[in-house]
């Protein structure tokens, strides 16, 4: 009954996009203040109380929790990629929600939280993690200045939006006043799907690192010899296609998902070319070694092609492990579900525990999508296994309070 709420609740929050055709919703636009005021209705219909953060998060405390005791926060993200799913963040903020309602009259030894976070993809502003990274604590005033597409700064979007820039900094919670971060989110891979398993417990959140890599070569008529020609868009090419043999090679998924390419006129060469690039490792210091032998290439096809190169980093975060009590409540709550022996998984993927980890231990329950497919309109749940996520979260949340007595 809860897992059909939930499933259609994503559908709903599905509409709300800047996309008729597909799904958009980034931080700090109209689809999020949208989005947001129907999760805080749907948090005080779980009997919590609701309130948006100075960083556009929104946050809801169960009713009985009126005193300052430390929280167990249960959240995710409402933000997506462009051409999302309708399940990816949401559907753990939906999750949190179900699991709150349930236990609103529970006598628990902590405070019950749900938070959804309201920057998570990072695709409005390339920075990512932003509403996360706010809640613990680890907010930039420099990121005020970072630009939208549409060279809009995050200044001027979160005053538009009624925050007040200079008070983002203060969604930061103080250390003391959590006591843990549990957060539901779909595999986005298949290895759940391919073993059979509704859920799994994740161990570690695999580092990663975002750079803007640009080639800058010469502009000329398409008439140019070969021999005379600095044409950027090469340089680039060929480094993608190394990027993606080293990668490999060294067992480190490496993305290259935008470039962009100046003066992009059919006759004339490129003379500037720049893409991105996202590295991930099961450690930072895998993900480094993996860089450095990118790196060394191409600087090496720079010089070859007489080109100019430069890197810039965006966004850098190391592995974030989730905490041995923590991974035994999410392991004991799948447990209760009937899985005697819940599998354990690496998550590739991001997720805004990475950012909360810096506050407070976290864990992370993941459940199975058909085909492993993300990031995509055929983002798809089972309603049983979302029935099931609902019962595990709930039980680790029980077997924490357990802990705690
Ligand atoms: C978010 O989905 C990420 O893994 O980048
Ligand atoms: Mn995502
Ligand atoms: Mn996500």
């Amino acid at each position: 009954m809860t897992a059909v709420r939930v499933l259609a609740r994503a559908d709903e929050l599905a509409t709300h996009s800047a996309w008729e055709d597909g799904i958009l919703r980034a931080y700090l636009t109209p689809e999020q203040s949208r989005v947001n005021a129907i999760a805080a209705a749907w948090m005080r219909e779980a009997g919590l109380r609701a309130w948006p953060d100075e960083a556009a998060n929104v946050c809801g405390r169960r009713l009985r929790d009126d005193d300052d005791r430390p929280a167990l926060l249960l959240g995710s993200h409402l933000d997506t990629v462009p051409g999302a799913g309708r399940y990816d963040g949401i559907l753990g903020v939906l999750v949190a929600i179900e699991v709150a309602d349930r236990l609103r009259d529970a006598d628990l030894p902590f405070a019950l939280e749900v938070v959804a976070f309201g920057d998570e993809e990072g695709t409005r502003f390339g920075a990512t993690l932003l509403g996360s990274r706010a809640l613990a604590g680890g907010w930039r005033d420099s990121w005020l200045d970072l630009t939208d597409p549409d060279g809009v700064t995050l200044r001027d979007a979160a005053t538009l939006f009624g925050l007040i820039p200079e008070n983002i900094a203060s969604a930061a919670r103080a250390p003391g006043s959590v006591i843990g971060y549990l957060e539901c989110h779909i595999e986005q891979g298949p290895r759940l799907e391919a073993q059979g398993r509704a859920l799994g417990v994740v161990t570690t959140i695999a580092a990663a690192e975002r750079r803007m890599i640009s080639y800058r070569g010469e502009a000329r008529h398409c008439a140019t010899p070969w021999e005379l020609r600095h044409d950027a868009l090469l340089g680039a090419s060929e480094a993608i296609i190394a990027i993606e043999r080293i990668a490999r090679d060294q067992g480190s998924p490496a993305t290259v998902g935008r470039i962009r390419v100046e003066p992009d006129a059919v006759n004339v060469i490129p003379g500037f070319a720049e893409f991105s690039l996202d590295l991930r490792d099961g450690t930072a210091a895998g993900r480094d070694a993996t860089w450095g032998l990118i790196r060394h290439e191409l600087q090496r096809i720079a010089v070859e092609r007489g080109l100019d190169l430069e890197v810039t980093s965006t966004h850098a975060a190391p592995e974030a492990p989730c905490s041995p009590s923590l991974r035994a409540a999410v392991a004991a709550g799948i447990r209760a579900t009937g899985d005697a022996d819940p599998i354990e998984l690496v998550s590739i993927a991001g997720h805004d525990a990475m950012a909360v980890a810096d506050l407070t231990e976290i864990g992370m329950l993941f459940v199975r999508c058909a085909g492993g497919i993300s990031h995509h309109a055929d983002e798809s749940v089972r309603e049983d296994d979302v029935a099931a996520a609902i019962d595990a979260l709930e039980a680790a949340v029980l077997h924490l309070a357990d802990q705690h007595r």
